[in-house]
């Protein structure tokens, strides 16, 4: 993905003012600031920034940066460097204002923005990130409308959009209606957090930079896909937000098919972002719809009960804060799904994601198609297939399976895994997804950031699967807590010869890992 626009001017960066609106959240403190703070210490910001914190607590500028200082020392992946963090926290300034009530406060904000602006030699990349609650999302991008803080088609001038974007087809649709009456498409950055990690901006590069795997890349050769992003998290106190979503829009909806899309699209014509774009729209539309009097077949959900987790007693969802007793929400889901084209007609690809569950994995498992039992290689035909494996999280990795010959006199074969891991490769190097987001985003690279066409095909799969299940959940909940899912989900693999591929990969020695795992 190419930084086709570096935002260079004579050799000189553009000048940046950042923006977050809701600066006091969860997101910003454990996320943002830290991502900012190693952006500069790596010289990726310009000479000229500031990052405005905009809340509507009562604060002054040194008691934020205080704030601010503890929450990259806590949550920085390297440790700070004093010298650096100062630095950092003298370009940070705390504006409050009341963003939804008062229209009016917008009009001193917009000149607070062009005094800072007035400071810089060249003009600035204004960069605005919503870490709002979704419902007023539409809502600020107006206000920064009509006050001329953004200005439509001055592609100068970008909103960064945190998920959901919306909370169904039609809701999305609205939202979407507000925000193109104000910005441009191209000014628009949705935000999700996978496209920014590493191994999943790595699957583009895995894929088209290797002359081995696209030969073997389709029905030819592949016998099935599985996408797998299992957390030992519950609902962490999101109780409200959760009975809305359930895992379907919380996770499936953008995380999944974002992996699945970079999977399967074909190889786009270059590495500009638009041409990366509309190939994932193109496998989106072509994957397949549930039909709205389906029985829920090819579709296991679950909900989690009372269990363990790491040793640790955890209630049921049920019983979790500001979620109904009765509830039917779905916390876990398998589903078989494909993509009807010419490449992967046939294939099917497998797609889970659970709360609760027994381990921390991201991972997506390409299978390839067993060897055929002719000659020589008959008494081997039941050696396992080849596996490519693309871990995500808690590693980020490769991982290759292939049969080989076992050392010895004996003519025997043997398993064994080619393996790969990044961190442990590229120690202390490997950024966060919100870095990667938000420099990407100042280098105006929107193809780590979702399109309105792909955002409404991944509703239209959704809303799919929501019709077709929606009497689910009569025997809820269906999992304890620390397990590894629903039974449904493993006999829906059996019932077409297949099972799901749980691989752990070989541990690396990089602290990334338990550092992750502890979050
Ligand atoms: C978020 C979901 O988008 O992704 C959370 O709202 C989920 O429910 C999280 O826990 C998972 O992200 P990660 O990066 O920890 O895999």
């Amino acid at each position: 993905m190419s930084n086709h626009a570096n935002n260079k001017n004579n050799g000189v960066k553009q000048p940046l003012t950042l923006m977050i609106f809701g600066a006091t959240g969860d997101l910003s403190h454990r996320k943002l600031l830290p991502a900012l703070y190693h952006l500069m210490a790596e010289q990726q910001l310009p000479e000229q920034f500031t990052v405005l914190a905009i809340g509507r607590r009562q604060l002054d500028s040194a008691a934020f940066r205080e704030q601010a200082g503890r929450s990259i020392a806590e949550h920085s992946r390297t440790g700070v460097n004093e010298q650096q963090l100062r630095q950092f926290l003298a370009r940070l300034e705390y504006y409050r204002m009341e963003f939804i009530s008062q229209p009016g406060s917008y009009e001193g904000f917009r000149e607070h923005i062009e005094q800072i602006e007035r400071g810089y030699t060249q003009s600035a990349i204004r960069l605005f990130f919503l870490a709002v609650a979704p419902e007023h999302f539409g809502i600020i991008v107006t206000h920064l409308s009509e006050q001329h803080l953004v200005e439509r088609r001055n592609l100068s001038h970008r909103v960064m959009i945190e998920k959901p974007f919306g909370s169904d087809l039609a809701s999305a649709r609205v939202l979407n209606t507000t925000i193109s009456e104000a910005l441009d498409e191209r000014q628009v950055y949705r935000i999700d957090h996978y496209l920014g990690k590493e191994m999943i901006r790595n699957i583009l590069a895995l894929r088209f930079g290797n002359s081995l795997f696209e030969p073997l890349w389709n029905h030819h050769y592949i016998d099935n896909i599985q996408i797998t992003s299992a957390e030992t998290l519950g609902v962490e106190g999101r109780g409200a937000y959760y009975e809305q979503a359930g895992i379907l829009k919380d996770m499936m909806q953008n995380h999944l098919l974002q992996m699945l899309d970079l999977i399967t699209m074909e190889p786009p014509a270059d590495l500009m972002p638009e041409s990366i774009r509309d190939e994932k729209v193109k496998a989106l539309r072509a994957l397949r719809r549930y039909e709205p009097a389906g029985a829920c077949d090819g579709i296991a959900l679950g909900q989690y009960g009372a269990g363990k987790v790491k040793g640790q007693a955890v209630p049921a969802y049920r019983d979790e804060n500001e979620v109904d007793r009765h509830s039917l929400t779905p916390t876990y889901i398998a589903l078989r799904t494909s993509v009807d084209n010419f490449r992967w007609g046939g294939v099917p690809i497998y797609i889970r994601a659970g709360k609760r569950l027994d381990k921390r994995r991201t991972q997506i498992v390409v299978e390839f198609k067993r060897l055929p039992g002719i000659n020589f290689y008959q008494e081997f035909k039941q050696q396992p297939p080849n596996l490519l494996v693309l871990e995500v999280q808690p590693n980020e990795g490769m991982y290759f399976q292939i049969n080989a010959k076992r050392p010895g006199n004996d003519f025997a074969i043997d398993q064994v895994e080619m393996n790969y891991a990044q961190s442990s490769r590229f120690q202390g190097n490997v950024p966060e997804a919100y870095e990667q987001l938000i420099l990407e985003a100042y280098r105006a690279n929107s193809s780590l950031f979702t399109r309105w066409d792909e955002l409404e095909q991944s509703w239209l799969f959704v809303e799919s699967v929501e019709q077709m299940c929606r009497m689910a959940g009569d025997d809820y909940p269906n999992y304890p807590a620390g397990s590894r899912g629903p039974e449904q989900a493993d006999r829906m693999l059996q019932g077409d010869g297949r099972i799901w591929r749980e691989i752990d990969l070989p541990p690396n020695p990089n602290a990334r890992q338990e550092r992750e795992e502890a979050e």
